[in-house]
């Protein structure tokens, strides 16, 4: 067989990077485009199958026009040790076969803690995009794969100033950490013209910052009957002053269904339930919402570059720039809270932030760069 002599001398790394859940393709798609433009990087997509619907993997590959995966391991649903072990059988066998200098992993899904641990113990250096977050709440099954993966990783880049002292106290080398800024935010500032193209708001009947929008699928907000009813019933009472719209997860779905809750869901006329939406449908929909309610990491840090408020249904938050700088609100389960704050935000008095440090479009560059370096000098930073 003919090989290409010229291309195999000039590849200084191969890389293998994984994908899996939803938020992870908001995070690669940056990364692949920089990785496009340096052909001595060799590189692999490997995407884990912990998210599978079209309506949850789909239709991000074709937004983000990232390329189809190299490898598709179909690891599906599952408990979080089903879920993480089968992608580390797989995962194993995949990166024996590619041998990669590197793996890269993004946030903080069991399909990123999988990529990490299955590297580290075959000795493979891993990457991690988004080190050094800590909500300090280690019933959250993401914090747990955080902590596991700075644990075990090698290169840390990091999306705050905060995230890198973190790692320093917890006794992270210096020239390890490297400061890049928020690989979700390029895709937004990538992507922000295209969307407001979309035609969400005719479809869903909606006028511009004359709504609120609303995610939930944190375990610890639907995975316990009285909880979801509780929340519930405060959207409801939200909604009786602005319509929700609730692009509904399907984890959320699927408690509602075993919790008997449509009955409750099906009278609140004013909370429109829509599908899970692809990426630059829901960008126009917060971009152009009066504001946001939410239990997600991402849609934090979305809003506070859109200048759109938000209001954080957890107790903490792993992203705390979000609120020192940006336009965030951590309402907790307080019912008082949520409502006062929805009221504050209603009668025009909403937080007004600005865009942290770096968060400038320009992460997966810096990234790109580091790994370049690195590749020439694996023993530094
Ligand atoms: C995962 C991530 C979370 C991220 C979220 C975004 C972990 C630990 N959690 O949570 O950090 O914010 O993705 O969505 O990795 N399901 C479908 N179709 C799909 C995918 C999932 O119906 O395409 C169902 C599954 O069957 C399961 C439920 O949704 O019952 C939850 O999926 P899972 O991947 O376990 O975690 P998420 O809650 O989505």
């Amino acid at each position: 067989m003919l090989r290409d002599l010229s291309l195999e001398t000039l590849v200084v790394m191969k890389l293998i990077n994984i994908v899996g859940a939803r938020p992870n393709f908001m995070k690669m798609a940056p990364i692949v485009r920089q990785l496009e433009r340096h052909p001595e990087i060799a590189w692999q997509l490997i995407h884990t199958g912990q998210h599978y619907d079209d309506a949850m993997s789909r239709v991000f590959f074709e937004e983000l026009q990232l390329p189809p995966p190299h490898v598709f391991l179909g690891v599906g649903s599952g408990s979080q040790a089903e879920q993480t072990a089968q992608m580390m059988v797989k995962l194993e066998r995949a990166m024996q076969s590619y041998c990669p200098d590197m793996v890269l992993v993004v946030g903080d899904t069991n399909s990123a803690l999988a990529g990490a641990l299955t590297a580290a113990k075959l000795c493979i250096p891993v990457a991690h995009v988004e080190a050094g977050l800590r909500s300090y709440d280690r019933t959250m099954p993401e914090e747990i794969n955080r902590l596991c993966t700075d644990c075990i990783s090698t290169l840390f880049f990091t999306p705050s100033r905060g995230a890198g002292e973190i790692l320093r106290r917890e006794g992270v080398p210096a020239d390890r950490i490297h400061f890049v800024g928020n690989v979700m935010i390029d895709t937004l500032m990538a992507c922000r013209e295209r969307a407001m193209q979309s035609q969400i708001l005719e479809t869903l009947q909606l006028e511009e910052k004359n709504y609120a929008v609303l995610t939930l699928h944190r375990p610890s907000n639907v995975d316990t009957p009285s909880t979801l009813a509780w929340l519930l019933e405060v959207i409801g009472e939200i909604a009786g002053r602005i319509p929700v719209v609730f692009p509904i997860h399907p984890r959320t779905q699927r408690r509602i269904e075993e919790f008997g809750l449509q009955p409750r869901v099906g009278t609140m006329p004013q909370v429109k339930i829509t599908a899970p939406l692809g990426y630059l449908d829901f960008l126009k929909l917060m971009a152009c919402a009066k504001f946001v309610m939410t239990d997600s990491g991402g849609i934090q840090e979305e809003t506070t570059v859109l200048g759109v408020p938000c209001l954080t249904l957890r107790e903490n938050t792993e992203r705390p720039e979000t609120v020192t700088e940006g336009t965030n609100v951590l309402v907790g389960r307080d019912r008082d809270k949520i409502l006062a704050e929805a009221c504050r935000i209603l009668d025009g008095h909403g937080k007004v932030g600005r865009v942290p440090e770096r968060w400038d479009g320009k992460a997966a560059e810096r990234i790109v760069d580091v790994l370049l370096r690195w590749s020439s000098n694996p023993s530094g930073g």
